[in-house]
């Protein structure tokens, strides 16, 4: 049962200030239980151990250089999520598909980056933040609507690059890449890695750092210098910045060979008892794999059906016994209306589950989809 306060950076948050029945709101219970869990400050857990791995690294080549901030609220205005840093105003990510609305001017932040301009304004120039980020998504093994970021940055003024022969974006172009590849390597040992270019609203040039790692390039942050208009509009004239943006739960997925990202919620003893702080990629043994249980649902959408929607009412329903919801047939007829049937995996990591229960949650599943998504069922 989630309590109904949560204590977030020190103040107390009722339920009701959070999770309400009002239009601009699309806060469900599932969320409002994780606000205040940080699962990234407890030194015993993967993301904890891993996130202190960082540190060790920033600690280690950037002596006392880098200030850091792990208790951020994740309750943000719009203003410091999209508009400071950038984000365009029709950008598909502020739309209430992607992100979680408190009321129309308040979200839970999709990334980090939400924090960037405050700590700049308050006069820090090399800083990393890590905490709980909150996307509305669909259902998969890598995907859970409640992940964790690590955000870096780094200000140069012009006596870093004025003895270099560089100009000051490619200055700082070169710094960002060299720091990352050698974090990359402090996690994974002597890795391939590649740059591709990308595109950020809050960086320019901007670019996505890949790892080969078990026979497949895998992205494993965002980064690039960041807009100039940023750090004026923030009392930094004269200088240029590099930032990132890392995903802790797909690195720690990789290194402690972690199969499934609801695995990080776990409190099963199975689960938790196997890190320890300060032990790096400790490779997790699986407690043995229940088997899954798929049940197909079809249904004829209506023009505001979005997956994400749908991802949403299965979780709540279901919660973490979802371990995935796939699209697997989609057809429009002569009329024009269209159909999609969907997939739900059911599969609990700690235990077997019955027919009985899943039947019911199947069962309740098509009653929520029918009434909250207003689709005809099959
Ligand atoms: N905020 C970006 C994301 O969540 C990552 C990023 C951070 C990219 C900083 C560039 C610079 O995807």
């Amino acid at each position: 049962v989630a309590s109904s306060v949560v204590e977030l950076c020190g103040i107390k948050i009722a339920k009701d200030d959070v999770v309400r029945d009002d239009p601009t709101n699309n806060i469900p219970d599932t969320i409002f239980s994780k606000l205040g869990m940080q699962l990234h400050r407890r030194n015993n857990h993967p993301l904890g151990i891993l996130k202190n791995g960082i540190y060790e690294y920033f600690d280690t080549n950037y002596p006392n250089m880098f200030d850091k901030f792990d208790d951020l609220c994740p309750i943000v205005s719009v203003k410091q999520n999209f508009d400071d840093v950038l984000v365009p105003a029709d950008h598909v990510s502020r739309s209430y598909n992607d992100t979680y609305y408190v009321d129309s001017q308040t979200v839970l932040r999709c990334h980090t980056s939400a924090h960037q301009a405050e700590l700049l304004r308050r006069g820090h120039t090399h800083f990393l933040v890590t905490g709980d980020v909150y996307r509305r998504d669909s259902i998969d093994s890598t995907h859970y609507p409640v992940f964790h970021q690590m955000e870096g940055v780094r200000v140069f003024t012009p006596d870093n690059w004025e003895a270099s022969c560089l100009d000051p974006t490619s200055y700082a172009a070169e710094d960002l890449k060299k720091s990352l590849e050698g974090l990359a390597r402090h996690l994974f040992g002597a890795v391939e890695m590649r740059w591709i270019d990308a595109y950020f609203p809050f960086t320019n040039p901007s670019y996505e750092l890949e790892i080969y790692f078990k026979e497949k390039w895998m992205e494993v942050l965002g980064c690039g210098v960041m807009e100039q208009e940023i750090l004026k509009s923030n009392s930094r004239l004269n200088s240029v910045a590099w930032a990132f943006g890392l995903g802790l739960e797909r690195l720690a997925m990789v290194l402690f060979d972690i199969p499934d990202i609801r695995l990080f919620w776990s409190i099963d003893e199975r689960f938790t008892s196997q890190f320890s702080e300060g032990q790096m990629g400790v490779k997790f043994k699986t407690f043995s794999k229940y088997p899954p249980c798929y049940k197909d649902m079809s249904f004829w959408i209506n023009e505001s059906f979005t997956e994400n929607n749908l991802c949403e009412v299965v979780r709540g329903v279901a919660g973490d016994l979802v371990e995935e919801v796939s699209l697997i047939d989609n057809f429009t007829n002569k009329k024009g209306m269209t159909s999609h049937c969907y997939r739900i995996a059911y599969r609990s990591m700690e235990r077997s589950l019955t027919d009985e229960e899943i039947n019911e949650l199947q069962w309740n599943v098509r009653e929520q989809v029918q009434n909250k998504l207003n689709v005809v069922l099959r």
